[in-house]
């Protein structure tokens, strides 16, 4: 159904990205946040986050005016359907902080008319919809799940078109409603708890495959396979699938970290160990140290000498967020050992450099300055620029360096014959 009214409450990654195509989608939408700054920002057509198509959608929501931002919950009074897009960070015992989404539970109480559906898309343990449809039922507000599956750098399109659309509500009438706002795809129906425990699962589930593949990627090293044909052959099974069968660093960003740790916390609370999920994580946790344990025995000098470059700084290609990026934690093991730290990332501009200083890293927006006198290049994000680089020029720079591609990005030749000493990620002569 077009033309529905529309909240969003919390204006990130998520939310701002919902809240763009819902009105791309015809339906009156107001995005609420507390961060005035980011709301003011937004209103003037600056888009807070880096993402495809994100800001000519914003221009043509506010030019529209099917897309209003506020920091006020009463303009949400008149809303149909409000989705809740709030952070839920990890705490340190690796629930999810469940202060945002009850701060928001507790405004949406006293501002929505009876009728109204309140849609969860941030990411909370299983049994929060129950919990906070029960605290809403008095007010007349249904609750649903709604979980969301964006990822970063394809979020606009994975929203225009989504693999599943997931709706987790005993009620027909609110899913129904909320499952009209969304583009046609493939709408998956279940209990609450089934659609959260859903969500973590597939993202835990990404987190496995990843850390299984970064294992075998040790073996196929030691063993002189490669593992790129390795899962190239394993990924022509439709049953496994091709995707997120890619070596690196170990995986980053704002969610499969933090979903991990509140999945296994939720295994706790019921008595269940989840040991794949558990030793996903500690195989991710290892992949700093084999990086810094390969630069370490491949150059020449002591480590506490060496000075060592990073390519790629974020958590992956295509975006600025460095939030968990396993770049950082390579760098900072580096650090910790006593490596000079310079970094180049395309998106450095974009990189807070309070942070970087604080993490002694030196941000060169120039990937041949930043070579410069390098004992060792790491290569942690899978730009596509570093495979177009002038590698002679790179080794003009840094003469007899080691080259670690975590990412298995370039290409050996190209590296050995300009002097450089190229080792990939789980390939013959590799880490
Ligand atoms: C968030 C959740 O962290 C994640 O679990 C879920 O999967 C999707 O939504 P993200 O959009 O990346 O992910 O969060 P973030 O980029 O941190 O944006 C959260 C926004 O909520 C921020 O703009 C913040 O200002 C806002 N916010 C936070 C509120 O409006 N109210 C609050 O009480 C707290
Ligand atoms: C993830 C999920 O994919 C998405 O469905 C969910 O909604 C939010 O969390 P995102 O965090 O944007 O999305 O990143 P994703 O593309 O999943 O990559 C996560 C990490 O895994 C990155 O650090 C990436 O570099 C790494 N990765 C991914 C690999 O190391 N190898 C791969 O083959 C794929």
């Amino acid at each position: 159904m077009s033309g529905s009214r529309v909240g969003v409450i919390g204006a990130g990654y998520v939310g701002l990205t919902s809240a763009v195509c819902l009105a791309e989608r015809g339906h009156d939408t107001v995005c609420v946040d507390v961060d005035e700054a980011r709301v003011r920002r937004l209103s003037d057509g600056v888009a807070t986050i880096d993402e495809p198509d994100l800001p000519e959608l914003l221009e043509r929501g506010l030019r529209t005016e099917t897309l209003h931002f506020t920091t006020r919950y009463d303009a949400l009074a008149d809303r149909d359907v409000v989705f809740i897009c709030v952070s839920t960070p990890s705490m340190p015992d690796g629930s999810a902080d469940l202060r945002a989404v009850d701060a928001a539970v507790g405004e949406l109480a006293t501002v929505l008319r009876a009728g109204a559906v309140v849609a969860l898309k941030s990411t909370v343990p299983v049994g929060t919809t129950r919990r906070v449809a029960d605290r809403l039922r008095g007010n007349g507000i249904h609750v649903v799940s709604s979980p969301e599956f964006l990822r970063e750098s394809h979020a606009i399109g994975d929203f225009r078109h989504p693999d599943r659309i997931l709706i987790g509500s005993d009620d027909d009438r609110p899913a129904d409603l909320v499952a009209s706002l969304y583009p046609p795809g493939r709408l998956l129906r279940m209990s609450p708890e089934s659609a959260e425990v859903a969500k973590y699962a597939s993202n835990a589930f990404l987190a496995v495959k990843i850390s299984y593949t970064n294992s075998l990627a040790r073996l196929c090293a030691r063993a002189g396979a490669d593992v790129t044909d390795v899962t190239r052959c394993m990924g022509a099974d439709i049953r496994i699938g091709a995707h997120f069968l890619q070596a690196g660093p170990g995986w980053g960003g704002s969610c499969l970290p933090k979903d991990t740790a509140a999945l296994l916390h939720t295994g706790r609370e019921y008595g269940v160990v989840l040991p794949e999920v558990e030793s996903a994580r500690a195989t991710n946790a290892a992949q700093a140290v084999c990086i810094a344990d390969t630069v370490d025995r491949t150059i020449g000098t002591p480590i506490s000498e060496a000075r060592v470059t990073a390519l790629g700084l974020t958590f992956k290609a295509g975006t600025s967020d460095v939030r968990d990026s396993p770049a950082l934690t390579v760098c900072a093991e580096l650090a910790t050992r006593g490596a000079a730290l310079s970094a180049y990332d395309p998106r450095l501009a974009g990189i807070d450099g309070e942070m970087l200083r604080a993490a002694a890293i030196v941000g060169v927006d120039d990937p041949y300055l930043a070579a410069k006198g390098a004992d060792a290049i790491v290569v942690l994000t899978e730009w596509p620029q570093f495979r177009e680089l002038d590698w002679a020029r790179i080794a003009d720079q840094a003469p007899g360096a080691v080259v670690v591609d975590t990412r298995n990005l370039l290409d050996a030749a190209t590296l050995a014959d300009v002097g450089l000493t190229y080792l990939g990620n789980g390939t013959r002569g590799g880490f």
